[in-house]
């Protein structure tokens, strides 16, 4: 069996600092990237920062910067937060970086060398803003100045001699490849989109330009900088060290399982990426997974619109776990969401607070005050024990299926449903009522400890901070947490000396 497992990220625009849109991607990212992990998976987890093109020279140009010295400063700044989000990634990419520039230059020359390219003009409407070209029927006049209908970006007409990729030769293969990998493009609606895009007629792509000195030059026409998409998608590939295919990381983890991305960028991951690919004769990526935005009112959060959240300073008031805890609940995958402040003080309050933080505390303390802190010596387990300790196992396979196919929802819906389930466990046992009978006393704490531990392991992809504090109760390290171990029931230590732990979630005192 495939036990390697590559993930990626959109590698970010450093026109301006990271905000709450792009700690989305990274934090669901980082979500998979743990699970696969602790199922045993040898991981690649990629994000970075996508450096070149007009987009980031005219931002560079308006600090009356350098646009190496810009991205410099600014990359850091997203390297800042992986950091801050506690995100397990493998590596990040600059595209300003060597060992980029040769990947690039490498596919591009094999494109030319297979006739896949061709020097031609282009006239047409560019977006500097999405880095992208659009048809005349994609645009719409506003006051008198013409938008995208697609992304809302201002356009403007561009004219020079380009290079071009033939891309209408790779319709109908593209449309069979989406036919035999119905997978390939998730969610379901956004393949429909982007099947009918790609049945409407493709054009072939300009991808490089004249008329622009920040970027990677073309090998065999130095005045031509290659297009910003071709540059930057290639990114996935020069992180395993690509073109020397020889090399283990290009064997193990090409192709990608899942490149990870907003929908905004769906045409350019679900069409032009593969058929990049396929003219190289290289492989498509397995999953192209397009989520939903994060919205500021009505609109889209994004640098150009100005609306944005700062991640850092909802983590600065309200810890960096309850962040991720919210957005990978309370944003229904696939769809747009918003974030409001009262919704994610609930969710502090109900699922992590009272229902998590109470049910960690109230057995911990009760195990300090009636089993010496240990973890007791149980007897026979009673029909409500095996019924609890049995649903994780039952479950299990549904728990790996959800993962695979990026249904979230179902996965913390069972997470949280345990929540409920191991607090009434323990209400309705009433331990605090067995003194008389030891043995009975010892079996229920003994079940909601592992039931904690269960549930910890579950819960350590969402808020792994939390998680490995609370693993550490039972002596289970970070390294050593295996998913796989939430179907076991007879594991923990006995008369293994419990570790104490202080709160984990302080209540917000709502006005
Ligand atoms: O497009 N809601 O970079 P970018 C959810 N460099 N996710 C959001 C978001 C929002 N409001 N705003 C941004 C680029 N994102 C290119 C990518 S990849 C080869 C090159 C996230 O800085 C989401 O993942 O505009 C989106 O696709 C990405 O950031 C766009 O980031
Ligand atoms: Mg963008």
């Amino acid at each position: 069996m495939d036990k390697n497992f590559y993930i990626t990220t959109p590698i970010y625009y450093p026109s301006a600092k990271p905000h709450m849109g792009h700690a989305y991607t990274s934090i669901l990212a980082d979500f998979f990237a743990r699970i696969k992990t602790i199922q045993g998976y040898n991981v690649f987890f990629l994000t970075g920062t996508d450096e070149h093109g007009q987009k980031i020279q005219r931002a560079a140009e308006k600090e009356g910067m350098d646009p190496l010295k810009f991205c410099d400063e600014i990359s850091k700044t997203f390297q800042n937060l992986s950091k801050t989000l506690n995100l397990t990634n493998t590596d990040f990419i600059r595209t300003t970086e060597t060992r980029h520039a040769k990947s690039v230059i490498d596919l591009w020359k094999i494109l030319e060398k297979k006739g896949e390219i061709y020097l031609s003009k282009y006239s047409g409407w560019y977006a500097v803003s999405d880095e992208a070209f659009y048809n005349e029927d994609e645009i719409e006049n506003k006051d008198g100045r013409k938008f995208s209908k697609i992304s809302g970006s201002i356009v403007e007409w561009v004219e020079e001699e380009s290079y071009f990729f033939r891309l209408s030769k790779w319709e109908k293969p593209l449309l069979k490849f989406y036919e035999e990998n119905p997978d390939f493009i998730l969610p379901e609606s956004r393949k429909n989109e982007v099947i009918s895009f790609v049945k409407s007629g493709l054009k072939d792509l300009s991808v490089s330009r004249k008329s622009l000195s920040w970027g990677i030059k073309v090998p065999s026409n130095p005045d031509h900088v290659i297009y910003v998409w071709l540059d930057a998608l290639t990114n996935y590939l020069s992180a395993l060290n690509y073109p020397n295919k020889e090399d283990h990381l290009f064997k193990n983890f090409w192709p990608a399982d899942v490149h990870l991305i907003g929908k905004d960028i769906l045409r350019f991951h679900a069409v032009y990426w593969p058929a990049f690919l396929l003219a190289a004769n290289l492989k498509p990526p397995k999953k192209v997974y397009g989520h939903g935005w994060i919205l500021s009112g009505e609109e889209k959060m994004s640098k150009s619109k100005g609306n944005i959240l700062d991640p850092l300073e909802i983590i600065s008031k309200y810890g960096l776990d309850p962040l991720r805890y919210y957005l990978i609940k309370e944003v229904s995958f696939g769809n747009d969401g918003s974030i409001s402040k009262d919704k994610l003080e609930s969710c502090i309050n109900s699922d992590l607070a009272n229902n998590y933080g109470n049910l960690c505390q109230r057995v911990i303390s009760f195990a300090e005050k009636n089993t010496n802190s240990e973890v007791p010596k149980y007897g026979k387990f009673n029909k409500e024990d095996l019924i609890i300790l049995a649903k994780f196992k039952k479950n299990y396979d549904f728990l790996l299926k959800s993962i695979d196919e990026q249904n979230i929802n179902g996965y913390v819906n069972f997470v949280v449903n345990s929540l409920f389930d191991a607090n009434k466990y323990f209400n309705d046992q009433e331990p605090w009522k067995k003194k008389n009978d030891i043995k009975r006393l010892n079996t229920i704490v003994y079940v909601s400890l592992d039931l904690i531990r269960k549930i910890t392991i579950l819960l350590y992809p969402i808020i792994p901070g939390t998680a490995v504090r609370v693993l550490k109760i039972f002596d289970i390290k970070e390294n050593d947490i295996s998913f796989q171990s939430v179907k076991e029931n007879e594991i923990l230590n006995i008369n293994f000396k419990l570790k104490k732990i202080d709160i984990l979630f302080k209540k917000i005192e709502k006005k």
